[in-house]
């Protein structure tokens, strides 16, 4: 393609202001769409596995007019953890679409991958939507559907449990860190925390979306349950509206789980709430349902197999629970 050139964002000058530039145009009308800045952008660019070295970049006269975001780490699969990519952000400036740059980053990025030993390029999409016949057209299956759900702004009914049953456990996030690890590690698509993951996902956050991990200990000051707050505001057809997406949210038992639920809805009165759960994931559907959500918005979560065994994987599903990846989803 004339004039256009494939570089990664370490090459182009003031990547930051350009890749922000281009993701205002090619988001921010969406609606449900959290406005990024730059410290958010920073932030994500700084995913470990992601680095300027792989958001990958289409440069025309010296502006990007087009990239993604490839992010190589490990998920499992089966009950094995096996090396993956994931695959952000893909976006073309209007005036330059229809003309195969997504396509071309994103045959890229499964060069990348297979230098890398990648099983699978995985991503989110709206189903039935062009870019989800994009996706298809280049190798990616429509392999999970996950869908957003939300609780608008009501008090919450029953009873409440007191305020001493929940703690903020960020001085003992070790513990809740491998507490997560523990209970995902039977769920496929999930990264497990190490320690620079979970910096990056709980600690060192953008300002303008803030996250706080509350959990539940048992008796022995054990975790039985916990969840995660992301604290953000997203674009509406009026202007911005405030919204906490919860993400992270295991325990030990059913009623755990709804404790660590509800103990957080009792601090979220008046605020719109958004959690991603899959289809087939009943025992938590039942739960959410119960206290008030609703499903609005389909997701699917696309895999693209890379090697013999990563197809056999594919034709033969495990029945293993799906774990949504919020970041690549929502983008917090
Ligand atoms: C989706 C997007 C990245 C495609 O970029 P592109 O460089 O035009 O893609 P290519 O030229 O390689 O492929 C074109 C294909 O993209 C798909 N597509 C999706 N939205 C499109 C749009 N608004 N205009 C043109 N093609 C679009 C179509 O399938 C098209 O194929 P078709 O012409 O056979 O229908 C671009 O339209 C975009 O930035 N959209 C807004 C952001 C977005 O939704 N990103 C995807 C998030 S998952």
């Amino acid at each position: 393609m004339e004039g256009y050139r494939l570089v990664c964002g370490a090459e182009v000058s003031e990547p930051y202001q350009q890749l922000l530039a281009l993701h205002r145009v090619c988001f921010g009308q969406y609606e449900g769409v959290l406005p990024f800045d730059e410290e958010i952008l920073r932030w994500f660019i700084q995913r470990p596995g992601l680095g300027l070295e792989h958001t990958l970049v289409v440069v025309y006269n010296n502006t990007v007019v087009s990239s993604l975001f490839l992010t190589l780490t490990s998920f499992y699969i089966d009950g094995h953890l096996v090396p993956v990519g994931i695959v952000d952000t893909v976006m073309t400036h209007p005036a330059h679409r229809g003309k195969g740059l997504a396509s071309m980053l994103l045959e890229e990025a499964k060069g990348i991958m297979r230098k890398h030993q990648c099983w699978f390029g995985y991503l989110y999409t709206i189903p039935e939507t062009r870019q989800f016949s994009l996706y298809q057209r280049l190798g990616y299956r429509d392999f999970r559907r996950v869908f957003h759900l939300k609780r608008d702004a009501r008090p919450l009914r029953g009873e409440l449990f007191a305020e001493d049953e929940a703690h903020v456990f960020l001085e003992d996030g070790e513990m809740v860190r491998s507490f997560l690890n523990d209970v995902f590690q039977g769920y496929d698509g999930f990264i497990p925390f190490d320690k620079e993951l979970w910096e990056w996902r709980k600690m060192r956050r953008p300002s303008a979306i803030p996250a706080k991990v509350i959990a539940l200990k048992d008796e022995r000051g054990l975790p039985e349950g916990t969840l995660t707050l992301t604290f953000g505001e997203i674009v509406t057809s009026s202007g911005t509206e405030k919204v906490v997406f919860l993400s992270d949210w295991v325990g030990l038992s059913q009623a755990a789980k709804r404790k660590v639920l509800r103990q957080a809805l009792s601090r979220l009165e008046g605020t719109k709430v958004d959690i991603l759960c899959p289809v087939d994931n009943s025992e938590d559907w039942n739960i959410l349902g119960e206290e008030g959500f609703l499903p609005y918005l389909a997701e699917s979560a696309m895999l693209c197999p890379l090697s013999k065994e990563a197809e056999a994987m594919l034709q033969q599903p495990s029945q293993r629970p799906w774990y949504p990846l919020i970041e690549s989803v929502v983008g917090v």
